[in-house]
């Protein structure tokens, strides 16, 4: 008899793994960059549904390589935001997601998401939030270089039905630079949003996350054991 009968393999412990939807509109860096981290088996998930806004965007293609399922759900294919919403619950749940994360997503999302998974849907924004909330890329990151900051760099939040308000899970600043130009930042802060993005839904996952009112505290990786003095 094998000695590993009862051990789990690679591919069983892959199918335990918390499961993941990712919500896109476009070109899909941040969800590639989070399959990268699957990969690198630093993000212990499995992406296990992609819905993507709009149809023909690169982030399909980018699923459907890995062999993700994917669905196009369109809110100008309904007649209210709240019927895309409930298309949208329908599908995460049929998916058996645990975890939603916008990535490059558009559409404001219909509060129905919102209460079917509550703090369990992350965002990522490109500015220093509360700063430059609001508006869709490349805007936040116009936004910044005209109101002239030294420092831009991007967030990631659960999402709440106020837009860009909730908790604040992660930030990262990069420096604006006298000769930069909307690309130029937007691409330095891209760059950090495909680093923290990960990070931010590994550490939600990890069950260290604490929600008080706006804050969110992380707990240290391993409480260090009482003394007893
Ligand atoms: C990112 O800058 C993200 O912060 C913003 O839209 C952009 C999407 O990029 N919400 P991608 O589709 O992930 O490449």
């Amino acid at each position: 008899m094998s000695p590993f009968v009862g051990m789990p393999n690679e591919a069983s412990q892959t199918a335990l793994a918390p499961v993941i939807g990712v919500l896109v509109s476009g070109r899909g860096s941040n969800l590639d960059a989070l399959f990268r981290a699957v990969d690198r088996g630093e993000l212990r998930a499995r992406i296990g549904l992609v819905i993507s806004s709009r149809a023909d965007v690169p982030a399909l293609g980018i699923a459907q390589a890995r062999g993700v399922p994917v669905r196009v759900i369109a809110p100008k294919s309904y007649s209210s935001r709240a019927g895309a919403g409930a298309a949208i619950v329908e599908a995460l749940r049929a998916a058996g997601v645990e975890l939603v994360v916008l990535a490059g997503y558009k559409p404001i999302l219909d509060a129905c998401v919102v209460q079917a998974y509550p703090y369990r849907i992350v965002n990522v924004h490109p500015s220093l939030l509360p700063a430059f909330a609001g508006g869709m890329a490349p805007r936040p990151q116009a936004d910044a270089l005209a109101a002239g900051v030294k420092l831009s760099g991007c967030t990631v939040h659960f999402v709440t039905e106020q837009v860009d308000e909730g908790p604040i899970i992660a930030q990262a600043a990069v420096p604006v630079l006298d000769d930069d130009t909307v690309e130029t930042l937007s691409d330095r802060i891209l760059a950090e949003e495909h680093r923290l993005l990960p990070l931010a839904v590994a550490l939600v996952l990890s069950g260290r996350t604490r929600i008080e009112g706006r804050r969110v505290f992380i707990a240290p990786e391993c409480e260090p054991a009482a003394t007893g003095r």
